[in-house]
């Protein structure tokens, strides 16, 4: 294990490479613990570089076995090898020459997945972001682009199957026994964006036609017995690339594109050049075994890895602090395919939830940090949703200042410009500007300054002069580091509806630049005066999310219905309906603190479910109507002090209010809704199926009976329907004979298929209630838990801390010790999985005292402990700061 030096990598010393490289030749002689690696490097020292600087080469847990200078021998006084790092000596001043670096390494005892491992019997790499330098020493840098050639030689009948990056270049017999094969990748790339794949795997075939007329062949690899369920994320694949060539003109640039599924993987994929990886999860589909939501993460899952072709690869990063320059960019991509596939606003409103709930903590806790950060210890924990999350938020409000043709002006000069190149953010956004003559400057702030702006609203009409002024005033919370911000140019989208539903036009503004319906706040205090306005309008603010800012408005009740009835933007309807549930759920926790009773607001009910109830809205936006914000949503708006237990017992009296006011709606949606004959994963089936379950739910609660989940769960004929109701029963009546029955049916029926056991597992992980860590101990001992495999624990333990709050956040703080050991001993075997989930806890200052105690003294335990990964060391002192 690697672990903690102490260094601290800053974005200030960034300097390029003293060597140039020119070419690199791999040959991997495979063996499940003894892989021979022997890498031909051709360099030459960049101009003007002191002659006399070594070479220096990154490593990670490697030993030199052999090394040739120009095909010679060199003199061990002319070099050090330690298992960081190469460092060669007296190199020439400025001819090239050939380094060739022998090292062996053990695929089989790799648990950290980094590097070259073995899953369920494949060879497989992981490179990024410093995987490349545990498999052989090298530059192992974003900044140094080469074409690589690879040899793979491997015994046949275990090996049936030997891929790299780029074209296949032949492959044959090699001994008794062996066969290799050889792959040549035309485009320079980085280290990261290597891959080698190796072992016996089924493929399905097919073919795309790019926009110019190149045939490219398409192969997707999986387990033997599973290529059906590749279909979906073949057409997705296709989709992607007519998509990319349609919406950005980008064309595929090699004669093979391969994706390899692969079943322990630490992330969710990986875009290596021509042959991505994936965690099988985001592949495999069918009907049985994978939800609407399943399908819906392999479509964008597919699309975000085929995108960085060019965002990422032929474009990458000069080093790690521009993260966010190929993932928010490649984010924003992916959100923008899955608009265009699905529906717009209901894509949108999932992505701000999933914004608000994942990176708005982050942002307001102790792990804050820029879209571009200015250092790091451990660049494995900037992998996080504000890089790739916020960074597409950054990247939309580019598209929102400039309207869509100067986006694409920029975007067009950027793949013009720097095709080829490792470059910045600055490089990124000089793009934008010079492609629209406008100075981005204050706006580029947006990749500086942490923390999620808060902007104050308050308004005021004069019915004499008919003029609206609107105040607004930003402030940026201090982050980590970041004591005292700048104001920011915050782009809010808005729009004024009159009291007959009809959107008011002003005759006049005055106070900052409105342009079309976008306002742009820029000063930290500025208001903004309407003129023309008749009678007093409601103000709907940050329409579409235009800026991922929190609003502090106190707007009425009756206002916020006005904007959730009247809206012509349909995102906007379902924030000011969430709105008017945050106060409602609330207030019910603050009700119920001081022993009052909680009542709900009749006109947030009748406003939600005239929403729900209305045939003229896709089914998939009622359902998110009727999704109430979730306990960690409720215990964000709060702030501080919070007691899940009391969030938890509001909002559960908030469901059961809605439940009883509309049963006869939830009655018919829960008849109505079932789409006509077989299973279609589209989206308007989809949306169906998810409003008819969120009706199941209601009815639940206003029935107070398992009955009908029970039956829904019989009638179920596909994966959706069925986690759904098994999810209601296990839930809503744990102690049930029904919920046990059907718990145990459900595995039976599915016993063998990993997927669909993590879906048993994390439904059973996620059971409120402070019996959650005996259920979640007890499964651990289970046989299908395999602790070595990253799915798995995500499912049971991971599912556990992140998303079951009274489970996790239980009074004596159990299930706290309970983490900090499992965080232990995961680090063992895996650092980058174990810091991920410790990052659970990053917003356990925001507890009631008693368990922020608690809370604490885990850290500390972790903290103490005597090996500790680099990345959980990391993400532990932040915590603890
Ligand atoms: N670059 C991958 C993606 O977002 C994520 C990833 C990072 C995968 C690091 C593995 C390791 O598409
Ligand atoms: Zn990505």
């Amino acid at each position: 294990m690697r672990t903690d030096k102490g260094q601290i990598v800053n974005l200030a010393d960034y300097r390029p490479t003293d060597f140039i490289l020119e070419r690199v030749d791999l040959t991997f002689e495979l063996d499940p613990t003894n892989t021979k690696v022997d890498s031909r490097l051709i360099f030459h020292r960049r101009e003007g570089v002191d002659p006399s600087a070594p070479l220096v080469l990154d490593g990670d847990e490697l030993t030199l076995s052999g090394l040739l200078f120009d095909q010679n021998e060199l003199p061990t006084s002319q070099y050090d090898a330690t298992p960081e790092s190469l460092i060669v000596r007296d190199l020439p001043a400025s001819e090239p020459f050939e380094l060739t670096i022998t090292t062996y390494i053990n695929p089989e005892a790799n648990t950290q997945l980094m590097g070259l491992y073995r899953t369920n019997g494949i060879y497989c790499t992981q490179c990024e972001a410093e995987g490349f330098r545990r498999i052989t020493y090298f530059p192992d840098r974003p900044d140094v682009l080469a074409p690589y050639t690879i040899t793979i030689i491997g015994d046949k009948a275990a090996n049936p199957v030997m891929l790299s990056n780029g074209n296949f270049l032949g492959g044959a017999g090699y001994d008794e026994g062996r066969a290799f094969a050889a792959w040549f990748d035309p485009h320079p790339k980085p280290s990261y964006l290597f891959a080698l794949v190796a072992g016996d795997l089924g493929v399905v075939d097919d073919t795309f036609e790019t926009m110019s007329g190149n045939e490219v062949a398409l192969k997707i690899y999986v387990e033997h017995g599973k290529e059906a369920r590749a279909a979906y994320a073949m057409d997705a694949l296709k989709r992607s690339m007519k998509w990319d060539e349609e919406r950005f003109g980008r064309e595929y640039d090699l004669n093979i594109f391969q994706i390899v599924a692969v079943s322990d993987f630490n992330m969710g994929a990986m875009e290596n050049k021509g042959l991505n990886v994936f965690n099988d999860k985001y592949v495999l589909a069918d009907p049985e075994t994978a939800t609407d939501q399943d399908y819906a993460n392999i479509e964008a899952i597919i699309a975000h890895e085929y995108f960085h072709n060019w965002t990422g690869n032929r474009i990458t990063c000069r080093d790690w602090f521009q993260l966010c320059l190929k993932e928010g960019l490649t984010v924003y991509r992916d959100h923008e395919f899955s608009a265009d596939m699905r529906s717009r606003a209901v894509k949108r409103i999932a992505e701000v939830r999933h914004l608000k709930s994942e990176q708005f903590p982050e942002d307001a806790g102790p792990l804050a940090h820029p879209v571009r950060p200015t250092k790091y210890r451990e660049i494995n924990n900037f992998y996080t949703t504000t890089v790739y999350e916020k960074g597409s938020e950054v990247t939309r409000m580019i598209a929102t200042l400039l309207g869509e043709s100067g986006f694409k002006a920029g975007m067009d000069l950027y793949f013009e410009r720097h095709d080829g190149q490792a470059v910045t953010v600055e490089d990124f956004v000089t793009c934008f500007e010079d492609a629209n003559h406008r100075d981005l400057t204050q706006f580029s702030l947006w990749y500086r300054q942490a923390g999620t702006p808060l902007v104050t609203v308050s308004s005021q009409y004069d019915q004499s002069s008919g003029s609206f002024t609107l105040s607004l005033e930003q402030m940026i919370p201090a982050t980590p580091g970041q004591p005292t911000k700048e104001p920011m140019h915050i782009p809010l989208s808005f729009a004024l509806i009159s009291d007959n539903g009809a959107l008011a036009t002003p005759t006049a503004v005055k106070g900052g630049e409105v342009t079309g319906e976008v306002l742009h706040l820029t000063e930290r205090q500025q208001n903004f005066t309407f003129s023309g306005i008749s009678p007093r309008p409601v103000l709907s603010l940050n329409r579409s999310f235009s800026a991922p800012v929190n609003l502090h408005f106190d707007q009425t009740p009756t206002d916020l219905a006005h904007i959730a009835r009247y809206d012509t933007d349909l995102f906007a309807r379902w924030q000011a309906l969430t709105e008017l549930a945050v106060l409602n759920l609330t207030q019910g926790v603050r009700d119920l603190k001081t022993g009052k009773a909680l009542t709900c607001d009749p006109a947030f009910l009748s406003a939600l479910l005239e929403a729900a109830g209305d045939e003229t809205l896709e089914p998939a936006f009622r359902a998110q109507a009727l999704t109430l914000p979730s306990e960690s949503d409720i215990a964000r708006e709060l702030g501080g002090n919070n007691d899940p237990e009391a969030i938890h017992a509001a909002r559960q009296a908030v469901l059961y209010a809605v439940a009883k006011e509309g049963q006869p709606l939830f009655l018919r949606l829960f008849e109505d809704m079932k789409p006509a004959g077989a299973y279609s994963p589209d989206a308007a089936s989809a949306g169906k199926r998810s409003l008819r379950n969120i009706a199941l739910s209601y009815l639940s609660y206003a029935e107070a009976s398992h009955a009908r989940a029970a039956e829904a769960f019989a009638a179920a004929d596909n994966m959706t329907d069925l986690a759904q109701a098994l999810t209601v029963l296990a839930h809503r009546f744990p102690d049930s004979t029904q919920a046990t029955e059907a718990l145990e049916t459900f595995q039976s029926r599915f016993e063998g298929n990993a997927l669909v056991t993590d879906k048993w597992f994390s439904i059973q992980a996620t059971i409120p209630g402070a019996g959650a860590l005996e259920r979640v101990k007890q499964l651990m001992a289970d046989a299908r838990f395999v602790a070595s495999n990253p799915n798995r624990v995500r499912a049971l333990v991971g599912s556990f801390a992140f998303s079951n709050p009274t489970g996790f956040n239980r009074a004596d703080g159990e299930a706290y010790r309970f983490l900090a050991e499992q965080i232990l001993a995961i680090d063992q075997r895996n650092p980058q999985l174990a810091a991920r989930i410790l990052t659970s806890m990053r917003s356990w200052r925001s507890l009631e005292a008693q368990r922020a105690d608690h809370a604490h003294s885990a850290l500390m335990q972790i903290e103490r402990a005597t090996v500790l990964s680099a990345d959980v060391r990391d993400i532990v002192e932040r915590m603890l700061k």
